[in-house]
């Protein structure tokens, strides 16, 4: 459920009509909604509640400061993945004791940052990470909490691109070695093991693959500790996927992935930790377009909006489906009529989607794309020399701009041309 709704014909964000903040900020932009933001991380809370665990947003997902200081005023912790994302999360005002680095490829210089600015725990994913990290840890005199990431070898059956737990994925270290690279741990200074990650991959829409992943993960708690580390904490990862669709589409919900949790890994006494970041922001937000043109093909129509593939790529990049509503809600029973709709983006991947059924449009009309909450500012990039777009925030009957669209001088100014040119 989110709070997008259609309220006397016309699309509200919360108590905002969608239109009044187009016209204040211009198209297109990303619209958030803090009612919803704080819906779905209550969800986890309450999915977790009678288990120590702390919910560790992953902030790649949706990173704008605002978005973060509200999830982090709730209660929140964050699952960061880059120095930048780091330094991001504090700035907006996230303790460290509640920030877990994840990530394949931490430097040096990453891990050093983190450590003097404080940090919870560091997920290592291979044991030349592990050294560097040791090495980092004693130079600064600390010793650092630190869990392994498995791969536990489980097909999540989701987009091949966004699949992390199979042997042949980058990530974690092969379950079947969890026992040398947790001695390896225990031997090198500066390192405090204190518990097992995992994350096998995003928009599951099914329980049974979390099922495999958690049991291996229990079994190998017992065997390690068997081995003499105190494991104590667990972060199982996020994951758990969202409706695209409104009609066909009901993706297990996180009181049940809560109950999987306490089912497969409650015995244990282990604290838990949890990195959900599709299912807290992605239906919390919406980009809103405007049509810019309609324009008849030889056997069809396109509808090109002034948002592009550089603003919302997950349709050219996964092939993913949004829905995409009028801003003005459609008579029951509208004509509708198939429509391609594209950005004018100069390449023909800029194809948001084919044969879109859709109520007669007309250039100006307004369109929202539902479900871009995640995944969607964070990748956009100035490709075409497009502005990165605005991201607002509602709250109530109230709306503020929190990122603002850059100049075009701003963004010219950004290149250098060398005095010798
Ligand atoms: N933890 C780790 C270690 C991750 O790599 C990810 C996502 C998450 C947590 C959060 O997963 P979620 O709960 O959001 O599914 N750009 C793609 C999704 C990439 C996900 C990458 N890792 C998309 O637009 O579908």
């Amino acid at each position: 459920m989110d709070h997008f709704l259609y309220r006397d014909g016309t699309l509200y964000a919360e108590d905002v009509p969608v239109a009044d903040i187009a016209a204040a900020v211009g198209t297109p932009f990303y619209l958030y909604s803090t009612a919803t933001l704080l819906r779905h991380y209550r969800l986890f809370e309450d999915a977790l509640a009678g288990t120590e665990h702390l919910v560790c947003y992953a902030m790649k997902a949706a990173s704008n400061q605002a978005i973060l200081k509200t999830l982090a005023e709730a209660g929140a912790g964050m699952d960061v993945v880059s120095v930048g994302e780091y330094l991001r999360a504090r700035a907006a005002g996230v303790p460290g004791g509640r920030i877990v680095f994840s990530g394949v490829g931490k430097t040096a210089d990453e891990i050093r940052t983190a450590l003097e600015g404080g940090i919870r725990q560091f997920n290592v994913e291979s044991e030349p990470e592990m050294q560097v990290l040791s090495a980092v840890a004693e130079s600064t005199g600390t010793s650092v909490p630190i869990t392994i990431r498995v791969n536990p070898d489980v097909d999540a059956k989701t987009h091949a691109k966004i699949s992390t737990g199979k042997s042949e994925n980058k990530f974690g270290i092969p379950i079947a070695r969890a026992r040398d690279v947790y001695a390896l741990a225990a031997s090198l200074p500066g390192l405090e093991v204190i518990g097992i990650d995992v994350h096998i991959g995003s928009q599951l829409t099914d329980l049974a693959p979390f099922e495999l992943a958690f049991q291996k993960v229990a079994e190998l708690t017992e065997v390690l500790r068997a081995d003499g580390h105190d494991i104590r904490r667990l972060d199982l990862g996020g994951g758990l996927g969202i409706p695209y669709t409104r009609s066909n589409e009901a993706p297990p919900l996180p009181l049940e992935f809560g109950a999987l949790i306490k089912r497969t890994v409650g015995h244990l006494g282990c604290e838990i930790e949890i990195e959900p970041g599709r299912l807290i922001a992605g239906n919390a937000g919406i980009m809103v377009s405007r049509v810019i043109y309609v324009k008849s093909g030889e056997d069809r129509d396109f509808l090109i909006l002034d948002g592009a593939m550089n603003d919302l790529i997950r349709p050219a990049m996964y092939e993913a489906y949004h829905d995409i509503v009028p801003v003005i809600e459609p008579e029951p029973g509208a004509e509708q009529s198939p429509y391609d709709i594209v950005g004018p983006v100069c390449e023909s991947g800029d194809t948001f989607a084919k044969g879109r059924l859709m109520p007669k449009l007309s250039a100006g009309d307004l369109v929202a794309f539902r479900s871009a909450g995640a995944y969607g500012a964070v990748m956009s990039s100035e490709y075409n020399t497009r502005p990165l777009i605005p991201e607002v925030l509602v709250k109530d009957d109230q709306f503020a701009v929190i990122r603002a669209r850059p100049t075009f001088d701003e963004i010219i100014n950004r290149d250098t041309i060398p005095e010798w040119l």
